[in-house]
């Protein structure tokens, strides 16, 4: 029944049976597990979007049928967002955006915050962390030794800096160690000092079902995520906030669209959304996202949510078993976790594990730093001595020396034999360690791994070029 059901799944996912070329000049399905970075796109979205192509104009800016169909369309699209994440629509507007880089950074802007702080952790994906340093006085939440958010330490610096934390911004999971935070307690105590709570849900709304608000529970204050890593790689993304927000106050870019009134002697600003939304706007990101969402309700979240769960505690135990293989943060067994797991492997750079996967085995997967330094950083125990001088190798463009981990994740479509794959990958780079070592040399500007035999980038131009070939 199960694997009835997830072979179904399976066929939700577009490309899943892609061959990929390998350094040895044969081809072999490729294997995602990079999932944190980008998903692949579902199918439903595909075909929601083609249904929708030719019918498609432009939003706002014309009176013809198409252009009155688009522009109801993109409303709609924006109705199925807020009643996805159970955001009232009295109280909440859903504002779309390019991806969560630009929701947060709106939000950064846009949120008159006075002399008042915002507290952030130092989990963050830069992301949520640099908008925020850049615009407001800024506060750090500390991470326990495991990399874990310091709870008792966001109680105290809320109550040292009460009123003057006016917002706390946090991830939903982690991008590095797929940690979920607790975000009930968190909005608890935001509140209760009197701050708001912005979640930064690009990692946990496509793996966990979540609320702005239901019974019982605390309310949050903003939401922001990425299509393209709920399975809707179309160019959109969303910021959910209190309509009051948008409502007042010069928009982060002005133009087109943003205004109800404009004379030589005077500009007045349109309500929400048209306020926050410059420009034309981008419907067919809009329908995929939407569409994504509504796939994810239809097929049963919480079930895909719990299959996840059980193939991140199968990975983990896995992974466990390599001699030499250091995981990070706490196991899924302790502490709630997404599909996220970073790691290394003694003896072997974090960039030449990933190229090695990627072109000998047809597994992608993600090293470095993953926009997350201060958190790789503390989770690699550095010294700040060594930090700085890290980050000095980092400005003067060494990228082959710095440190790393290598990150795999997956989504719901991934499998346990697939897991095994990348196990017995793992395994052959140790059983073969020089021997495969010779075979790569390492591009002194890109810091990349590259194999020394063929020309790959050459092949990978060939390829590129074919999608333009008309
Ligand atoms: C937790 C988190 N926040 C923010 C971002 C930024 O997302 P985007 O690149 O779509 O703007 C990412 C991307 O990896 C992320 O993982």
């Amino acid at each position: 029944m199960e694997k009835q059901w997830h072979d179904q799944i399976r066929k939700e996912i577009l490309g899943l049976d892609l061959k990929v070329p390998l350094c040895d000049g044969t081809r072999r399905p490729y294997l995602n597990l990079d999932n944190a970075a980008t998903t692949p796109p579902l199918v439903a979205v595909v075909q929601a979007i083609q249904s929708f192509l030719p019918w498609y104009s432009s939003v706002h800016r014309g009176f013809g049928y198409k252009s009155q169909l688009s522009t109801a369309v993109y409303q709609e699209a924006r109705r199925l967002v807020l009643d996805f994440f159970a955001a009232p629509a009295q109280q909440y507007i859903a504002l779309f955006v390019k991806n969560t880089s630009e929701a947060l950074n709106k939000l950064a802007k846009r949120l008159d915050l006075g002399a008042g702080e915002v507290l952030t952790t130092w989990m963050e994906h830069h992301s949520n962390d640099l908008p925020w340093r850049l615009k407001n006085q800024t506060q750090h939440l500390e991470l326990t030794a495991e990399g874990c958010l310091d709870l008792a330490d966001l109680e105290t610096k809320l109550k040292k800096a009460r009123p003057r934390i006016k917002l706390v911004t946090v991830c939903g999971a982690s991008n590095v160690t797929g940690i979920v935070n607790p975000l009930q307690t968190i909005a608890e105590l935001a509140h209760h000092y009197g701050a708001q709570i912005a979640v930064d849900a690009a990692q946990l709304a496509p793996h966990h079902p979540l609320k702005i608000q239901s019974s019982g529970a605390e309310h949050l204050d903003y939401l922001c995520l990425s299509g393209h890593k709920i399975y809707a790689p179309f160019g959109s993304g969303v910021l959910i906030g209190p309509h009051e927000t948008f409502r007042v106050g010069t928009p982060d870019q002005v133009g087109g669209g943003t205004v109800i009134a404009v004379s030589r002697e005077e500009v007045v600003f349109a309500p929400p959304p048209d306020r926050d939304e410059v420009g034309t706007p981008n419907p067919i990101g809009a329908v995929a996202l939407a569409a994504a969402l509504r796939w994810l309700a239809k097929n049963d979240l919480p079930r895909l949510a719990a299959y996840e769960a059980e193939l991140s505690e199968y990975a983990f135990d896995r992974l466990k078993t390599i001699p030499g293989l250091i995981l990070y943060g706490p196991p899924p067994q302790h502490y709630p976790r997404i599909g996220v797991i970073a790691f290394n492997l003694e003896g072997f750079p974090h960039g030449l594990v990933a190229a090695f996967l990627a072109f000998e085995a047809g597994i992608g997967v993600r090293h470095g730093c993953f926009c997350a330094r201060p958190y790789v950083h503390h989770l690699l125990g550095l010294s700040k001595a060594e930090i700085v001088s890290y980050e000095n190798l980092a400005k003067a463009g060494k990228k082959c020396l710095l440190p790393g981990m290598v990150r795999i994740s997956f989504g719901f479509y991934n499998t346990k034999s697939e897991f095994d794959l990348l196990v017995d990958a793992l395994r052959t780079l140790q059983s073969e360690e020089e021997k495969i070592k010779n075979r790569y040399r390492i591009d002194p500007v890109t810091g990349e791994y590259l194999p020394k035999a063929g020309n790959f980038k050459d092949a990978l131009m060939r390829h590129t070029k074919t999608f333009f070939n008309f």
